[in-house]
């Protein structure tokens, strides 16, 4: 095997010194660089998943409706549920936009000389998207500045589909054959999280002054994510039998 370049983090993908050949250092780095890429990405994901229902608990109320309309509370909720949880699945893809943790994609490198938009990038060019940027921009966004997640359902609550322009355009996982590997794992992940907790949870804000929202005052890393997450957990009241 060959690898191409150094690992997400920096060193931890040793260059293999002979084609073909898969030594200690390079399985070793491929491990690593799952478990961080893995591990750090979709925590950061979810810190701000759970600091979003602190501010926005009306939110995080209706994803509970959602789960009470479609998986009760007698059952753990499983992936099969996604197929009907719109409003669910649309706040986390709006977390993913809104918080936009993983600020930049991995480095690339040009193999030959392309033209892009009347720009010439020449062979041996290292090129990194921004999605930081993407993220915000008006040019892109209706209102960026705000959380919401109706901006990726229908006039029926339904979730637009894969093809629709605004999800042709939000790339949080970078897009092209070297995107995220990890995308579909950390979708079911988040899903569960957040579904198997705001099922039998309500979080509030606890006594402390929470985190600020605003990712930029994030310390910046790879993967970014509040300083801490301090809040109160409670059970749900029962269900009213209406
Ligand atoms: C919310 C969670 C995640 C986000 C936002 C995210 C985002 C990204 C982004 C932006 C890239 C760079 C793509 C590019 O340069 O075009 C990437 C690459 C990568 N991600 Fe993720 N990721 C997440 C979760 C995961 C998970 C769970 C795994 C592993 C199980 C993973 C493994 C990787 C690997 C190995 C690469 C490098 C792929 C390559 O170069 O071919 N990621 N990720
Ligand atoms: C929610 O997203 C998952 C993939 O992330 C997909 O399998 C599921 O069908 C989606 N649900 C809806 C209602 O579109
Ligand atoms: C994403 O956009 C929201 C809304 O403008 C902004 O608050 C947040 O800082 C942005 N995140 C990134 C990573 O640009």
């Amino acid at each position: 095997m060959k690898s191409h370049g150094k690992g997400l983090l920096g060193n931890i993908f040793r260059e293999a010194e002979v084609d073909d050949q898969i030594d200690d250092g390079c399985i070793k780095g491929v491990l690593s660089n799952m478990v961080t890429a893995g591990f750090l990405s979709t925590k950061g994901a979810l810190a701000g998943f759970f600091l979003l229902m602190l501010y926005y608990p009306e939110i995080q109320l209706r994803i509970q409706k959602e789960i009470d309309d479609n998986i009760d509370r007698n059952r753990e909720p499983s992936l099969d549920d996604r197929a009907v949880m719109h409003y669910t699945n649309a706040t986390i893809l709006e977390c993913l936009r809104f918080i936009g943790h993983v600020p930049f994609g991995v480095p690339h490198l040009t193999r030959e000389e392309v033209e892009v938009d009347g720009m010439r990038i020449p062979a041996n060019t290292m090129l990194i998207t921004n999605l930081w940027v993407m993220n915000r921009s008006e040019k892109v966004w209706d209102k960026p500045g705000e959380f919401l997640p109706e901006r990726f359902l229908d006039n029926e609550g339904k979730l637009l589909p894969k093809e629709h322009p605004i999800r042709l355009q939000f790339i949080p996982f970078g897009s092209g054959r070297r995107s995220c590997i990890g995308e579909s794992f950390a979708k079911s992940r988040m899903f569960l999280y957040v579904t198997s907790l705001l099922q039998t949870f309500v979080l509030s804000p606890g006594k402390n002054k929470l985190p600020p929202l605003d990712p930029a005052t994030w310390k910046p890393n790879v993967a970014m994510q509040p300083d801490f997450l301090n809040c109160l957990v409670r059970l749900r009241p029962e269900r009213k039998i209406s």
